[in-house]
């Protein structure tokens, strides 16, 4: 095996990340992510410059110890920042927008619906006074109101923008009571804050005019649209209504007119026996009635037969309104259904008898199953999963995994899983990212994580997984991670790394490119760095298990 591995070259991380492999699609990126906290004792560089791209369809693995900045980062994509954050820099593009520039009301369109996220623990996302049948279907009847989806379509592009115009506003003035806040600020720095608010106060007011206006006009033509579509909707159904009433009192009318006409067969045919011109005997005339008795009672039957559906048909149509109110809206009954068919997809046994239960009912796991089948009633494009296994037992940790696995691949959906613990994720990851102390530094596909790894910090969680044939004693990660009111220069993790070098102290290295798909942030990689082989027991791991795949 060669350990020995030398960079390629470099890449201009964090604004870039590499290139987007052929038939992949980038569902959502993130460059130069940078996020503190200010809190009494100063602020915490919780994230400091975070880049990445999520594939289409792909589990994206985020793997790093407890305050490595794992949470913050996807907090920040689901715009649930903590009140004391501040987004020092960055960009979150989903669909061609950035947002972390989108206002909190606005978020609600995409977070929940277009992308959806579970916790570590489910408790503290479900109402523990709801039942959980009410929980589920309380998202799909507010994102079924097809009236109200359709008018928020119409009117987004200026809301967006009318926001986006506010939020650049309130950034300004926000920057002025952050650098007042700032034990570090100068009264120069606080002045040139309040000059650039000023500024963009001026230059902002006429265009956040405008967009009112424009929006004003956009919500008009909304209004008008979506009461269009309600009154075309309804006049089908009236229309319909109407047809089926014709049809029906046609076939009515058509029913009496044959009754009529088979009675008055009958009739006739029995006063034809009666006047009796063949001479029969009593017996045999009343068995020649009874004959045509019974072929009169056939014949009405093959009559009713014909025209009953036909009659029918408009009661059938009464049975048949509500679909046409849930072209509407999201019905409760509806909600109902759906909300079964999902726990049943999420493996909840007896969805029915389960759907009138409280959380309190359920198990952890199943609880963590209600949870995510709350995520998908919106049918998410993007499911972000922050350690959802980690207050399980290891039974039903592999469980709920195998079903993020599963769903993934049903629904297409991309997954970005977070966890402390890399082998949790070896048998699911796509590609995994590896962050510490707030920074990327390394990523790669699984195989390249798993098999060549090239970061000391990677290495060192690899030691930590406990082997499960060899029962290896693991290796547990000398120190502690720094504290991020004072991130280390250099290197962070030089701190605790057998493997750093003079410069980790110093500098800090680069974002080396090992291959197209495999990157990482140490100078072990740069041309000039001695040799340095990873840790046995990486090694060895290695080539066990490459040896059991028959490789
Ligand atoms: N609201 C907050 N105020 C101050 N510090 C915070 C806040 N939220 C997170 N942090 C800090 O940010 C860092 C990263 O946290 P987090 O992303 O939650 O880590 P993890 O990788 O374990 O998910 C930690 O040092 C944490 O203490
Ligand atoms: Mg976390």
């Amino acid at each position: 095996m060669e350990n020995a591995k030398k960079a390629v070259g470099t890449i201009d991380y964090p604004y870039t990340v590499g290139p987007v492999p052929e038939g992949k699609d980038v569902v959502l990126s993130v460059r130069n992510l940078a996020i503190s906290f200010a809190t009494d004792d100063g602020f915490v560089k919780a994230v400091r410059g975070v880049a990445f791209d999520l594939y289409k369809g792909e589990t994206l693995c985020i793997v790093g110890e407890s305050g490595s900045g794992k949470s913050v980062t996807s907090k920040t994509i689901m715009g649930i920042l903590a009140g004391n954050a501040h987004i020092d820099s960055g960009e979150v593009t989903y669909e061609g927008e950035d947002l972390t520039k989108i206002a909190e009301d606005e978020f609600h369109r995409i977070r929940g619906t277009k992308i959806g996220m579970i916790f570590q623990d489910p408790l503290s996302s479900l109402n523990p006074i709801k039942k959980i049948g009410k929980q589920i279907t309380e998202v799909m009847i507010t994102n079924g109101n097809k009236v109200k989806k359709m008018y928020d379509n119409i009117i987004n592009a200026e809301l967006i923008k009318l926001k986006n115009d506010q939020r650049l506003l309130h950034l300004a003035k926000d920057e002025i009571s952050f650098k007042k806040k700032d034990k570090n600020s100068t009264p120069e720095d606080i002045q040139k804050a309040v000059d650039f608010y000023n500024s963009e106060k001026i230059r902002l007011t006429p265009i956040i005019a405008a967009d009112k206006v424009a929006l004003a006009a956009k919500k008009k033509e909304a209004k008008k649209a979506t009461d269009e579509f309600v009154k075309t909707v309804k006049a089908r159904h009236k229309e319909k209504k109407a047809a089926l009433n014709e049809n029906v009192k046609a076939a009515k009318e058509a029913y009496k007119v044959a009754i009529a006409e088979e009675n008055a067969r009958f009739d006739k045919e029995l006063a034809e026996i009666s006047a009796n011109p063949n001479n029969l005997r009593e017996m045999e005339l009343l068995n020649a009635k009874d004959v045509a008795k019974g072929n009169h009672i056939y014949n009405l039957g093959l009559i009713k037969a014909e025209f009953q559906p036909k009659i029918d048909q408009f009661a059938n149509f009464i049975s048949e309104r509500r679909r046409y109110i849930s072209e509407l809206k999201v019905t409760n009954k509806e909600a109902k259904r759906r909300a079964l068919k999902i726990m049943a997809e999420v493996g909840i046994p007896y969805p029915e008898r389960r759907y009138d239960q409280y959380p309190f009912e359920f198990s952890g796991g199943m609880r963590q199953r209600i949870v995510i089948a709350i995520a998908l009633t919106a049918d998410p494009d993007v499911l972000i999963c922050d350690e959802p296994t980690t207050a399980l037992d290891v039974t039903i940790q592999a469980q709920i995994l195998e079903l993020i696995n599963r769903l993934k691949v049903a629904r297409n959906m991309s997954v970005m899983f977070i966890t402390h613990d890399l082998g949790v994720v070896a048998n699911m990851a796509d590609r995994v990212v590896v962050m510490y102390a707030g920074k990327i530094v390394e990523y790669g596909t699984a195989q390249d994580i798993f098999y060549s790894p090239a970061h000391p910090y990677t290495w060192a969680l690899l030691s930590s997984i406990p082997d499960v044939d060899s029962k290896e004693k693991l290796e547990a990660i000398p120190g502690t991670p720094p504290n991020m009111l004072f991130p280390p220069e250099g290197d962070a993790f030089a701190l605790r790394s057998k493997y750093a070098l003079g410069i980790d102290f110093k500098e800090e290295p680069k974002m080396y490119q090992i291959s197209d798909t495999h990157y990482a942030s140490t100078w072990l990689l740069d041309e000039r760095a001695p040799e340095a082989t990873m840790p046995k027991i990486v090694s060895t791991r290695i080539e066990n298990s490459l040896r059991k795949a028959g490789k």
